[in-house]
């Protein structure tokens, strides 16, 4: 018998019950992570059982091969400017569906294709709820290489302690899929995050931050229940 872990499990049903919304002749944002593997893999299915017509915006590597290898057709994200729905996975998520992303490193090219997506759903297990951004993750942020003191030491200017992320099977930085470094900012605590944004894009070299702020407009939090969909003007039911 093969035991999948509890958390497993509820990414598993919020990535279902994402895939289930997709309707035939859709162009998706395909997002990164292991909550997005098994919203992939349901599409999957349905594309191979359903005849489901769909293609997918990828945002990373990871994000292609599993299209790839689940048989979705794949558009460049760089032919495109306006998709149908956005699925993506987050580290936290507030009850306001302002976000933290980034954990896998992927989160430019993330934050890019949910901007072309009519509709943008947060997808996570119900650890991802927070009442405040920033309570178990970092803030993380993709920077040049080149600017790495100059950003070191703005960031030290507005409160943060900003580590560089180091790979764990590479000696040295963890490398982003477009070549960069990933840093991640710890704040003790992290206030007024639209400000904070746009301070840290105003840094030369600061590629893009990990706050997704205002963009999500439903998130599906999996629980021992169900799925609970949180619509942006707060009203809450279960799928
Ligand atoms: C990728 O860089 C991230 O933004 C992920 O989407 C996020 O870390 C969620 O990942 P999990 O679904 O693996 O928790």
């Amino acid at each position: 018998m093969k035991l999948i872990s509890y958390g497993v499990e509820l990414k598993k049903k919020a990535g279902v019950a994402a895939a289930n919304i997709v309707e035939d002749g859709m162009t998706l944002g395909i997002g990164t992570g292991s909550t997005v593997k098994h919203f992939v893999e349901e599409l999957g299915r349905r594309v191979k059982e359903e005849s489901l017509n769909i293609k997918g915006v990828t945002t990373s590597f990871q994000s292609k091969l599993l299209c790839y290898h689940h048989g979705i057709p794949i558009i460049d994200a760089a032919m495109v400017s306006q998709i149908d729905l956005g699925v993506d996975g987050a580290d936290e998520i507030d009850y306001s569906l302002n976000a933290i992303k980034g954990g896998g490193a992927a989160h430019t090219i993330e934050k890019i294709v949910a901007t072309m997506a009519k509709q943008f759903i947060l997808i996570g297990d119900e650890s991802k709820l927070v009442d405040n951004l920033g309570t178990k993750f970092p803030v993380p942020i993709e920077v040049i290489p080149e600017a790495i003191a100059l950003v070191e030491s703005k960031t030290k200017d507005i409160g943060a302690d900003p580590r560089i992320r180091m790979a764990t099977k590479k000696d040295g930085p963890v490398i982003s899929d477009n070549g960069n470094f990933i840093v991640d900012l710890f704040f003790k605590a992290l206030q007024d995050t639209s400000a904070i944004n746009n301070f840290l894009l105003t840094i030369p070299g600061v590629v893009e931050t990990g706050l997704f702020i205002d963009m999500a407009d439903q998130a599906f939090i999996a629980d021992s229940d169900g799925v609970q969909i949180i619509k942006k003007d707060w009203t809450r039911t279960k799928d």
